[in-house]
């Protein structure tokens, strides 16, 4: 089964627009909507988005947030980005008032929808629009740890010298400062990841912290962070268009836990069809059990 693929970006910020030129160089989108508050900031990325249209039948225009509601998925991210030095959680105050705005003028909603959250804290926000919103918990989800996880890959396929998409890793958790990397269930190859001798000699928390820290140094450098998140999204919605039912780690409600936080999940048209229950060592469990601890105070703030 495949679903429409219209798509609509709330937020034409750096995020929004690296995400509808990523999905336009993947000519599978039949037409994406560009959502803000702001008009200039649509028409200025329709127009230089347009001068990319030669590559792609697909048709790029502002919308609104009615239209938006119509759509077959809408890409959240509009929201206040990490000013330097700031955490992901401190965003909050900022980045919930917008939210709920953002639902409530897109109902109401085409039943089928889904809405994947990208704006941060992104795993508190998909609660709160898991709840909002009012549709099936599968149809709602965040991006989670799936960004995280793809700089992961990068890391260890440079220190074994093989291909990003051979390296079967997570992070997962939270996406932000209290994430853990699940090196117990990791493999390639069929072979666990903890036997490579290159592994062995990772000093492990050095590259959790380099993995968790990377958005810090691109947003200290360049003020934001935005291809890496528009790949990562671009890649989402085809799994959702063409129901490919990929593994892919993302913000969603995980039972054991009680809490929003990201678990590998098969994602395909109708959203998340399930969760995957990954193995992890007693350590890994507890670190996990912190992280959701945490997020569940946050979120009973708001909920
Ligand atoms: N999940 C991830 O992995 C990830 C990665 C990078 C950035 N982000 C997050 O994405 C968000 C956006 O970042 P950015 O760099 O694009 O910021 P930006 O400031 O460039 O763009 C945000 C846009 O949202 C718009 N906006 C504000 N309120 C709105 C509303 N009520 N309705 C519609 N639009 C509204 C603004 O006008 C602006 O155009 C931030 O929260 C950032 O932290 C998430």
């Amino acid at each position: 089964m495949s679903r429409g693929s219209r798509v609509a970006i709330i937020g034409a910020g750096s995020v929004g627009a690296s995400i509808a030129f990523a999905l336009l160089l993947q000519k599978i989108s039949s037409e994406i909507l560009l959502v803000d508050i702001v008009p200039e900031a649509i028409e200025g990325q329709v127009l230089d988005l347009s001068d990319a249209n030669f590559i792609s039948s697909t048709r790029v225009r502002g919308g609104t947030f009615q239209e938006a509601g119509q759509c077959d998925i809408v890409v959240i991210t509009a929201g206040a980005k990490q000013k330097s030095g700031e955490t992901r959680v401190e965003l909050i105050e900022r980045n919930y008032k917008i939210l709920d705005n953002v639902i409530r003028s897109m109902k109401p909603f085409n039943p089928n929808i889904i809405l994947l959250l990208v704006a941060n804290p992104v795993d508190v926000l998909t609660r709160i629009a898991q709840k909002l919103s009012g549709l099936p918990e599968k149809q709602v989800f965040g991006s989670g740890t799936f960004l995280d996880s793809a700089r992961l890959r990068l890391k260890l396929s440079s220190e074994l010298g093989i291909s990003e998409n051979a390296v079967h890793g997570y992070v997962l958790g939270e996406h932000g400062d209290s994430q853990i990397i699940a090196w117990s269930s990791a493999h390639v190859g069929g072979k666990p990841l903890l036997d490579f001798p290159e592994i062995q000699k990772l000093d492990k928390e050095a590259v959790a912290k380099e993995i968790a820290n990377k958005a810090y140094k691109i947003i200290e450098l360049k003020g934001a962070t935005y291809f890496g998140i528009a790949g990562c999204v671009s890649m989402l919605v085809q799994c959702i268009v063409l129901n490919q039912r990929h593994i892919r780690p993302l913000s969603v409600y995980i039972k054991e836990y009680n809490c929003v936080f990201s678990m590998p999940v098969v994602l395909g048209s109708n959203g998340v069809e399930r969760v995957v229950d990954v193995s992890l060592s007693e350590e890994e469990k507890n670190n996990l059990k912190r992280s959701a601890s945490a997020l569940k105070s946050i979120c009973a703030k708001y909920l």
